[in-house]
């Protein structure tokens, strides 16, 4: 048997026995699968939640009116307000007894959400996770060095359970500490990394000034997600690491990281779990589903779930569905690029920072470390894109370099911006999610 080392370093599929049942199904079976949990589901949701049952009603729908998948569209929305609105634990649709674990989101402005777990629930959740670590190139006996971080925050213990399901050994090593987890990475040779995009690349400076060779170590895989993140992002850490870097996605509202996966042998956007999440793409202007393949809001209801079922939740990032490749049945979304929220109106063009990121990372002689700074100036917004220099780069070059920057906005997205090259290591670094955009136009 070829050893799993070797296995993910090629970026196999999947062996046909490592499937399980769900990814063996036809799209047809997941479809009658699908219908079966969902009105199971509504049921759930109204019989045990006060704010589901009053909307239902307002809406004039009972769950017996969900005869086919089609039919969900009938059923209104929930979104983040609803959760803060009944904040803790007000959608929670199962006695607080049976909940084993409560995670939240900081979430910037206001409240936290809370969501809860069964012990069922976090069964499937690992089940998806490790669906999700094997679809990237994990096998049993890989280890896994967990750099999201732990606590409230769904990505640590969400993934560390996940890869324990898949039989991995697990290096628990949450956020932080950025030389001790080069040091460990050192000393335990992990296969297989999951971290945000944004930390990899503190990770992969911290690698180099302590003079080793990102490409030497033991990773094979990284496994990036809970933010944005570019092909152009992909390119530059699977170079500098000599790794494959695949996508996961999820919210903590929904279960948490696990929701969808890439594929390591197509990286071709990643396949949504349908058989426990039915995706569906709203416009998020007029609220209409919109047809596969076209652009919209991703919203969620969740299938299986018993602690906060999750019906029709709006989830704020843009994509558009796919259908399967790799995992025939599921469909994919594209990889997401951006959300509702992080929207950058500037003098009236729709700018969103992943499109910022890709034109900069294109630049030669800069790092791929940036910030975007909206200030005001008389009554015009302007933005200021400070980028780090790359290491010995000249005055010739940097004046180069944001030269470049500034024309390749205007030229894909048609504003001017100003750019700042600034020295190494003065932007701020990520220690899980990074935040991109700096608004000083408020203050
Ligand atoms: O970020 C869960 C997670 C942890 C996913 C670890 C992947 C890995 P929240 O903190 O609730 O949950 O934030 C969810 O993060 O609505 C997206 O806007 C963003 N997000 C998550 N994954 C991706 C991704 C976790 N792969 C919010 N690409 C989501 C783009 C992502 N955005």
């Amino acid at each position: 048997m070829t050893p799993p080392t070797a296995a993910a370093r090629r970026g196999e599929p999947l062996p046909a026995h490592l499937l399980d049942d769900a990814e063996r199904m036809s799209r047809e079976e997941l479809r009658t699968l699908q219908l079966s949990r969902l009105r199971t589901t509504l049921r759930h949701a109204y019989d045990n939640v006060e704010l589901y049952r009053r909307k239902f009603d307002d809406a004039g729908v009972a769950p017996e009116d969900c005869r086919s998948l089609e039919d969900l569209a009938r059923f209104p929305f929930t979104t983040k307000a609803d959760l803060r609105d009944t904040y803790p634990f007000g959608m929670f649709a199962v006695p607080m007894d049976r909940i084993r674990r409560v995670h939240a989101s900081s979430g910037t402005t206001g409240r936290a959400t809370v969501v809860g777990y069964t012990d069922n629930d976090l069964s499937l959740w690992a089940d998806v996770v490790a669906r999700s670590i094997r679809a990237a190139g994990g096998r049993p006996g890989h280890k896994v060095h967990i750099s999201y971080g732990y606590g409230l925050f769904t990505g640590g213990l969400g993934a560390h359970y996940g890869a324990e399901r898949a039989g991995c050994t697990v290096v628990p090593a949450s956020g932080g500490m950025t030389a001790r987890q080069v040091q460990i990475i050192q000393d335990f040779k992990p296969e297989i990394i999951m971290v945000t995009p944004s930390y990899m690349l503190t990770l992969l400076d911290e690698f180099e000034k302590q003079g080793i060779d990102p490409r030497s170590t033991s990773l094979q895989v990284g496994i990036f997600g809970a933010e944005p993140w570019t092909e152009e992002m992909r390119r530059e850490i699977e170079e500098r690491m000599d790794i494959h870097a695949v996508d996961i996605y999820g919210l903590s509202e929904v279960i948490g990281p696990g929701v969808a996966q890439e594929c390591v042998e197509t990286k071709d956007g990643l396949h949504v779990w349908e058989d426990h999440f039915y995706p569906e793409i709203v416009d998020p202007l007029t609220d209409d589903v919109l047809p596969d393949g076209e652009d919209g809001e991703l919203a969620f209801t969740s299938l299986t779930k018993e602690g906060l079922p999750v019906i029709r939740y709006r989830t704020r990032d843009l994509t558009r569905l796919l259908p399967g490749t790799a995992r025939p049945a599921f469909r994919r979304i594209q990889k997401i690029t951006g959300r509702c929220d992080d929207m950058i109106i500037l003098r009236g063009v729709n700018i969103f920072p992943s499109q910022i990121e890709e034109i900069v990372l294109r630049a030669p002689g800069v790092a791929p470390h940036f910030q975007i700074q909206l200030t005001r100036r008389g009554r015009m917004d302007h933005m200021t894109i400070r980028v780090e220099a790359g290491p010995g780069v000249g005055k010739e070059q940097r004046e180069a370099a944001a030269r470049e920057i500034v024309q390749g906005v205007k030229d894909s997205i048609g504003v001017t911006v100003e750019v700042a090259i600034v020295e190494m290591e003065t932007l701020e670094r990520s220690l899980g999610k990074l935040r991109r955009v700096k608004d000083l136009r408020r203050q």
